[in-house]
């Protein structure tokens, strides 16, 4: 006898979690091993850390970033300062590089990666937060910059000139403004900025005084979106980060700064729960990253992790993972998950994008067939079919209460966590749970 739908086993299309399948246990235990059992290497492990971050991680990173981004220079360990992962740095940047009056506000790209919203917040940023549409090129520049010039009328006009609350100190400057994005594979919508709107968003940064924090949490995981089809060159990023724009655009940066700084994380790659990532930028800006005051006290974050993680570098094995395992694997749930979409909603009438060249990431943005509502679906699939959903609402920048309803009719879904067959099965949940609504 089959379950009634709503007692079926769930199905999770919300968690952005790795699935444990992916999770490269025998060799973390293999490198754990080897630093416990190496005292050269198990004591400053266990021990409390550089600022910056466990040297030789710092090193290897900057070595490894260099092979797949090709900046246009080589990286040097001094631009890289080990983190506990995107979000406690992104904490950290607001920390150190904002004053909650002189920085006169925070743009995210809309719709935005949500749980960074609240470390925002936190740094005194509550109520003012902006959205920045996304073009189909990834942000609308023209929006943001007539944004940017008001803001810039209206703090001269109040004579804010300076930092209130935080004293000058060498290792840090306050910037005008956070523009916060996910250029590549972003969180939720997936698509990625062009090379030109990089270049532009770099020239508003420089011209407003602006950092730029992105996310470069996905880039890594990309494949083609045809099945059977193959990137040209998977072992390399598709595009230049911000800060690698910033470092040769119009002759380089303005200043020994720079307006851009890069937040990666081993969360995607090897685990969130090790809790270890890094942040690329001008060594002025990643010095003063490992001089907030946490690290100052503790040294970085996540010293015994980096410790088993550096020994996944050198040995190619990380980029091994990434390339035999991770990139298949996911590329197969994308593929599972849009196959799905296009059998059993896009008859119904919803809408996804269909990358061309590229895609990856760990998410599919769906536009619902009018007239119905996210929240609305997102109730009902969890009722009636035991599915988790997340509503297009979630991820508008600023948090406004009621919602807006830019995203009222938008769902992302998450083929990360699930197996592929639950993945067409869940798409086949959902498309139940739409033909319900649209009675
Ligand atoms: C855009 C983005 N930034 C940051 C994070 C969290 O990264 P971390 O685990 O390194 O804090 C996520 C995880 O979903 C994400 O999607």
């Amino acid at each position: 006898m089959t379950a009634p739908p709503n007692q079926q086993p769930p199905i999770d299309l919300l968690s952005g979690w790795p699935n444990p399948a992916l999770l490269p246990a025998p060799d973390l235990l293999r490198s754990a091993t080897t630093v416990l059992t190496t005292p050269s290497i198990a004591h400053p492990g266990l021990l409390y850390g550089p600022d910056e971050g466990y040297e030789p991680l710092r090193a290897h990173v900057a070595k490894w970033l260099g092979a797949f981004y090709q900046p246009c220079n080589p990286i040097s360990s001094g631009r890289i300062c080990i983190t506990g992962g995107a979000s406690q740095n992104l904490a950290c940047v607001m920390a150190v590089f904002t004053d909650p009056v002189y920085t006169r506000g925070v743009w995210m790209v809309d719709p935005t990666y949500h749980l960074a919203g609240r470390i925002i917040d936190d740094a005194g940023f509550a109520g003012r937060v902006r959205g920045v549409p996304e073009d189909d090129e990834g942000i609308d520049l023209a929006f943001l910059k007539s944004g940017l010039r008001a803001a810039e009328e209206k703090a001269l006009a109040k004579g804010n000139t300076e930092p209130k609350f935080k004293p000058h100190r060498p290792w840090r400057k306050i910037y005008k403004y956070i523009i916060y994005a996910v250029p590549t594979f972003a969180n939720p919508s997936t698509k990625v900025m062009s090379l030109g709107h990089r270049e532009d968003l770099v020239r508003l940064a420089r011209k407003y005084d602006a950092l730029l924090v992105t996310d470069d949490v996905y880039d890594f995981l990309q494949w083609s979106p045809t099945p059977g089809g193959k990137l040209a060159a998977p072992e390399h990023a598709c595009l230049p980060r911000l800060v690698d724009v910033d470092r040769y655009l119009d002759g380089g940066p303005i200043d020994e700064w720079g307006h851009a700084v890069s937040n990666g994380s081993f969360s995607k790659l090897l685990g969130p729960g090790l809790r270890t990532g890094w942040a690329e930028a001008s060594e002025k800006i990643a010095y003063g990253l490992s001089q907030v005051g946490s690290s100052r006290s503790g040294g970085a974050p996540s010293q015994l992790c980096s410790t088993i993680i550096d020994q996944l570098l050198p040995s190619g094995t990380l980029d091994n993972y990434i390339q035999t395992v991770l990139q298949p694997a996911y590329s197969e749930r994308y593929y599972a998950l849009q196959g799905a979409i296009q059998e059993y909603l896009v008859p119904l009438g919803a809408t996804v994008a269909s990358p061309e060249t590229v895609t990856g990431g760990y998410f599919i943005w769906l536009t619902l067939p009018t007239p119905l509502l996210a929240v609305d679906i997102v109730q009902r699939a969890q009722q009636e079919e035991n599915l988790r959903l997340a509503p297009g609402t979630l991820f508008e920048a600023g948090s406004p209460q009621p919602p807006s309803d830019r995203f009222a009719g938008c769902l992302r879904l998450c083929f990360a966590w699930e197996e592929p067959r639950h993945l067409t099965e869940g798409v086949r949940r959902l498309a139940r749970v739409l033909k319900h609504a649209l009675e």
